[in-house]
Formats: structure tokens, sequence, C-alpha cells
């Protein structure tokens, strides 16, 4: 069986040694000297000042939106994972969304403006799978409206924008360190920002507001991480540069052997070093993916349609039509990627999904779609 994902274990003795540690420090919890470290190492490995090591990527959002005292609403995107949503939710705030970019899937810098109104106090966008926004335009228009900016940089360890980790920007960024991510801490998150007092005003949030043994400053949450997640850090930053670097090779491999699949790639930031987390797709129609779906069932292969659906129909917020994100959530699929796939795998998913193609799509020669593997796409 081939699942979508699979995460990354080191070999055991590695975690080993730190669990030795754990015993003899007697500290599990509460900030300490593995998480200390964790820190220390992730500022050097990104090459940032300031990041805080939380329990996980949502609590680095609801962290986030109350250290900037958001209120009203905030623009967002449809195509994200349910979290980008739910904790403007969650934190009282009203998503209010604006439709995607067709070939890089990220918020349509070009859409904002005209969905800010009195209400609005900031702008989330989320770098989708690790692919970074529009950056400066996003900035342009916040600084214009005096909008904060946050960017839900869940999928992006590793990518770098203009030669800085994309963590570096917006007043706030956040990150999952999640099992399923290509750096993990098994549960996992933090927060980046430039500015010391907004890194500091969270840092007291992330531990129930204590400013001191008994005393409080603002309301805090418990947004802690173990010792136990941060070793399991330390010893996955040992095996980061070639985990990227067979990603990297892996991705490679599809786009060479999806070469005849009439597929669209994710368009990614000229500006970027990518950091290759996902591999989406994205077909002609619904049908095709669901037929490709189940042919890649039928051999124990095991996508995932990711995001789907849009996050502009959840229940709790107002639905607001973004006919791309719709369209592209219906027809987008990621492909297995991760560290242990062979290349015999990934030859295997693209004989699969060629040979499904020749004989069971719809439309083999839809005019005006074609997208070149590489990245590049004309329509
Ligand atoms: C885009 C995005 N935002 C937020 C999250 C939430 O992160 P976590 O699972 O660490 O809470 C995820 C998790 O997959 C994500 O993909």
């Amino acid at each position: 069986m081939i699942n979508v994902t699979k995460p990354f274990l080191p070999p055991r003795e590695e975690y080993d040694s730190y669990l030795d540690q754990i015993w003899k420090n007697n500290w599990l919890t509460n900030n300490g000297p593995i998480v200390n470290e964790l820190e220390l190492r992730l500022k050097d490995t990104l090459d940032l000042e300031h990041l805080l090591f939380l329990s996980n990527g949502t609590i680095a959002l609801q962290i986030a939106f109350k250290a900037l005292k958001l209120t009203g609403e905030v623009i967002t995107t449809p195509f994200s994972y349910v979290a980008t949503s739910s904790s403007l939710a969650w934190e009282g705030l009203t998503p209010v969304f604006v439709d995607i970019d067709r070939h890089t899937l990220n918020l349509d810098h070009r859409l904002i403006e005209k969905a800010i109104t009195d209400q609005t106090t900031a702008i989330l966008a989320t770098h989708v799978y690790g692919n970074p926004c529009e950056i400066e335009e996003i900035e342009n228009i916040a600084r214009r409206y005096g909008l904060e900016v946050i960017y839900d940089a869940a999928h992006c360890f590793g990518t770098t924008y203009k030669g800085t980790s994309v963590f570096g920007f917006g007043d706030i960024s956040t990150a999952s360190f999640h099992a399923t991510k290509l750096f993990h801490t098994i549960e996992g998150g933090a927060v980046f920002s430039n500015d010391p007092e907004i890194i500091a005003t969270m840092s007291r949030m992330r531990n129930f507001g204590h400013d001191g043994p008994s005393q409080f400053t603002g309301v805090g949450i418990n947004g802690k991480n173990s010792e136990f997640h941060a070793a399991m850090g330390l010893v996955n930053l040992k095996h980061i540069a070639d985990i990227m670097a067979t990603r990297k090779r892996q991705y490679q491999l599809y786009i060479e052997k999806l070469e005849n699949l009439e597929v669209q790639f994710q368009q990614i930031n000229p500006d970027a070093t990518f950091n290759y987390a996902y591999l989406p797709i994205i077909f002609k129609t619904e049908n095709d993916l669901l037929t490709a779906i189940k042919a890649l069932n039928n051999h124990y292969i095991f996508p995932r349609r990711y995001f789907y659906p849009t996050l502009n129909y959840l229940a709790y917020v107002k639905n607001t039509a973004c006919p791309i994100a719709e369209s592209i959530s219906k027809r987008i699929l990621c492909l297995p990627l991760f560290h242990e796939l062979s290349d015999s795998a990934i030859e295997l998913i693209c004989r699969v999904l060629v040979r499904t193609q020749r004989y069971h799509f719809t439309d083999k020669k839809t005019k005006g779609f074609v997208v070149k593997a590489n990245g590049k796409i004309t329509v």
C-alpha cells in the first residue's frame, strides 16, 4: 500500500540518546533545555533572529491573531487547510474570502483591495504547498490600508523567498511541524516575527500569560511544547538536508515521468527556492480526477484530495463564491510524496496515471489546456 504520506522516522538510537538526557534532566515540559536547544538550532538553520516553538500550527495561528489584537474581518484564502479559517472563527474573527490565482494557487493579490471594508484588520494568506505568495504586493496593500499581515506558512519549512527564509515575512508567520510535514516534531508548530515586542507578547501568551511565577500580563493559553517533541525535532534536523535533497529528486522524477499527462502543475514563485513538499496535479475535469483516483486505488495507491472542499462553504463562515478556488479544488490531487517513497513506486504511480489518461479520461484533447511539466504554464 502506498499512502499519500508517511512520517519520517529517524534511526531509533538517535532519539533514544535524547530520551536518556530527558531522564537525566527529569524535565519534561515548560521551556526545558531541549526546547531551548531546538529553538536555537532552528534560528541557526533558518537564519532568523526570532521564533517560538509551540504545540501545533493551529495554536500558532490563534496566538498570532491575539498578539496582533485583530478584530472584525480578516481577508483570507478559500484554498488552504481548514485550520486557516477555523482558527479565525475560533478567535471570533470573520473570514472574508478572496479568490486565488489559478496558476500559483495562492490568494490573488489583485482581488484583495475590493474586499477591504472599515471592519478589515488583517490579511491572512497561505503559502500554498510551500509556494510563496506575491509578498511585496500583499504587503504594499497592507501598508496602504494599515492592515496586519499573517502568513500561514505551515508547508514552508526550507522555502526561501529572495534568499531569506519565507518564515521571515509578514508581521507574523506561522508554521506547522506536524508529523506529515517535511520537518516535524510529531506535533508542533512555530511563530516567527521580526519584532521582538510581538515575540515577547507571544511568548507570554503560549504560557498562560505568565510574566513571572505569580504575575500575569494579558490573557494566555497553553501553547507550550514538550522536551519529547523538541527531541524529535533536533534529531530530524540532522536529516533535513538529506530529506530535502531526496524530495527534490523525487519531485523531478515525477515531473519527468508525467510529461505526457495533460495536467496542470503549480506555478512556483520565481523568487523562491522551493521545498518540494507536495506534488499536486490538476486534472481537466473532476471526472478525470475521480477516474485517476479509482485506478490508483486499484493498485493500492492512495493519493489525497487536498485541499478539498474549499473553505468558503464551511458551515460557520459567510459563504462567498470563489469560482477559481472551487474549480481547482474539485480537480486537484496530491500524489504520494515522502522520504521513503522509492523511484519504482513513483514510476508505477506515473504509469497508472498515463495509462488511465489514454483509455479513460473524458476528453484527451481539451483545447486551451496545455501545461508543461516544468511548471511553466501555457493556457
Ligand atoms: C495550511 C495549514 N495551516 C494550518 C495547519 C495546522 O497545523 P497543525 O496541524 O500543526 O495544527 C495545517 C496542517 O496541516 C496546514 O496545512
